[in-house]
């Protein structure tokens, strides 16, 4: 794991966007991707770029479970919007949130994780400690699966809902170790309300107490702060 910490938002994620040129100058083929507040800039850049994408798959991280890309508040909507009506990839992927049997849904899209290895994941980072959907207490060893969401991330999500009873209790997500499998991985966290949870994943034991703590054992995970959720560091 290697930790940069900028003055603020906007240059941590202009040295994302570096790391992301120079991998896309290499060649990748399949892209990782997260939703969220926290890349929305990098996005911005990415969609105003101007690069044919015409080789490179995407795969998402998760999606909630009963929304279609129809409702705004999927995840699914967002890439549409953020990323996708802009841009010419190959193909994008994200888990069906309305799949009829949710299992088999979780099996066809380890399948297209299979078939794709990924090159970069893009990745945020909850309050609790979570990585995609996988919260405290997910085994390491996970692959995509159900999640029930935690109390703390519903309440973290509400504000992109109308209530907070909208905010679906469940969610389909990339596994830890199928996340652990991408050649390379940019976590971005910004801002004080990320502070302890950076704190945890950087200079806590790896434990499946703060999901996000496996990447110390990532030789190549690029971990981009700003000054805020970088403050309860110690070293
Ligand atoms: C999103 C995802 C989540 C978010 C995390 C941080 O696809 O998987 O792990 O990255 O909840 O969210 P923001 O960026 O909104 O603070």
């Amino acid at each position: 794991m290697n930790v940069l910490v900028f003055k603020n938002a906007e240059e941590a994620t202009e040295k994302a966007y570096d790391i992301f040129k120079k991998s896309f100058e290499n060649g990748l083929k399949t892209l990782g991707l997260a939703t969220g507040s926290t890349p929305l800039t990098l996005y911005e850049k990415i969609r105003t770029s101007g690069w044919d994408v015409s080789h490179v798959t995407t795969v998402n991280l998760d999606e909630y479970v009963g929304l279609s890309p129809a409702n705004p508040q999927s995840y699914n909507y967002y890439m549409q919007e953020e990323l996708f009506k802009y841009m010419n990839f190959k193909s994008t992927n994200l888990p069906n949130g309305m799949a009829e049997d949710l299992q088999e849904e979780c099996e066809r899209y380890e399948q297209i994780l299979k078939e794709n290895p990924v090159d970069l994941q893009i990745l945020g980072i909850g309050p609790n400690g979570h990585i995609g959907f996988n919260e405290p207490g997910t085994p390491f060893d996970s692959i995509t699966h159900v999640v029930e969401l935690a109390p703390s991330t519903r309440e973290a999500n509400k504000r992109f809902f109308d209530k907070e009873e909208e905010v679906p209790t469940k969610a389909i997500t990339m596994g830890i170790s199928s996340i652990m499998n991408a050649r390379e991985i940019i976590l971005l966290a910004f801002g004080p309300g990320k502070a302890d949870a950076v704190r945890k994943m950087v200079e806590g034991p790896v434990t499946s107490d703060c999901p996000a703590s496996v990447l110390q054992n990532h030789d190549h995970a690029w971990i981009i702060l700003d000054e805020g959720s970088a403050g309860k560091l110690k070293r």
